[in-house]
């Protein structure tokens, strides 16, 4: 199966316009012999900088987020209608930050998922345990319910536009990475709930991304696993070698 990696950087509240033009433009040549697609969500304010250095690399530019309905008085939200007007090529979905400090719940985030797919935009749906959740042998069941509240009347066709991305909360921003065998055990796991929910065909389609202190170090090990298909990178997506590096590995 030739299945290309993706490699996603996740830029959370880091850069501005500027910044992330000259990045761009700094990290373009340095991976254009890389075989996996790369992935950039920089902060809304910096997507048109990112879309505007864009051509002459082979980057897709997405959102960290949106809401769910196409407009309307939400103060200081985004919409899909904003983002496809910037032509825009995805958007992040249900991420932790968003889950635990911004206290969005399954509902809402299913209701931005279907949204991003009755507009036909590529989306990265983020699930993962807590420590908690994963000390009281509960991310098996976790992991299932997500998947299912936030997957709620997604077709098989639709599955299509859906990218994965398991996120052990404990594992982000704390530089404790998920062995790659703990990330396989989760990432085997999922496949076997997109099997049960979709079919064969669908799981095996779907790119499943690890994240969580990915690194130029271990990003070959956790790719290695059968079913990692990718990653979504925080902290070292935001220096340019960093990235590169992880990129050219992917
Ligand atoms: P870190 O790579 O900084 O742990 O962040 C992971 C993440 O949240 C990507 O979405």
């Amino acid at each position: 199966m030739d299945k290309r990696n993706i490699i996603a950087g996740n830029w959370k509240m880091y850069k501005t316009p500027k910044e992330t033009e000259d990045f761009i433009k700094e990290i373009t040549p340095k991976v254009s012999k890389a075989r996996a697609l790369v992935y950039i969500a920089p902060p809304f304010v910096c997507l048109p900088a990112a879309l505007r250095a864009k051509p002459g690399s082979n980057f897709l530019i997405g959102a960290q987020n949106m809401h769910d309905e196409l407009e309307g008085a939400f103060t200081g939200e985004i919409s899909i209608k904003m983002l496809k007007s910037m032509n825009v090529d995805f958007v992040i979905l249900g991420h932790s930050e968003r889950r635990h400090v911004f206290k969005e719940d399954d509902a809402f985030i299913n209701r931005k998922v279907l949204t991003a797919i009755k507009e036909n935009l590529q989306l990265i749906l983020c699930i993962g345990e807590t420590l908690e959740q994963r000390e009281n042998n509960q991310t098996d069941e976790v992991l299932e319910s997500q998947i299912l509240k936030g997957l709620k009347n997604v077709t098989p066709q639709d599955m299509e536009n859906v990218i994965l991305a398991y996120e052990p909360v404990w594992a982000i921003g704390t530089g404790k990475t998920a062995t790659p065998q703990m990330a396989e055990t989760a990432h085997c796991h999922i496949r076997k709930l997109l099997i049960k929910h979709f079919d064969k065909n669908i799981a095996n389609q779907t790119n499943i991304l690890y994240g969580g202190s990915v690194k130029p170090q271990n990003v070959s090990d956790l790719l290695n696993q059968e079913n990692i298909e990718g990653v979504l990178v925080g902290g070292a997506s935001l220096d340019v070698n960093s990235f590169a590096e992880i990129v050219n590995k992917g």
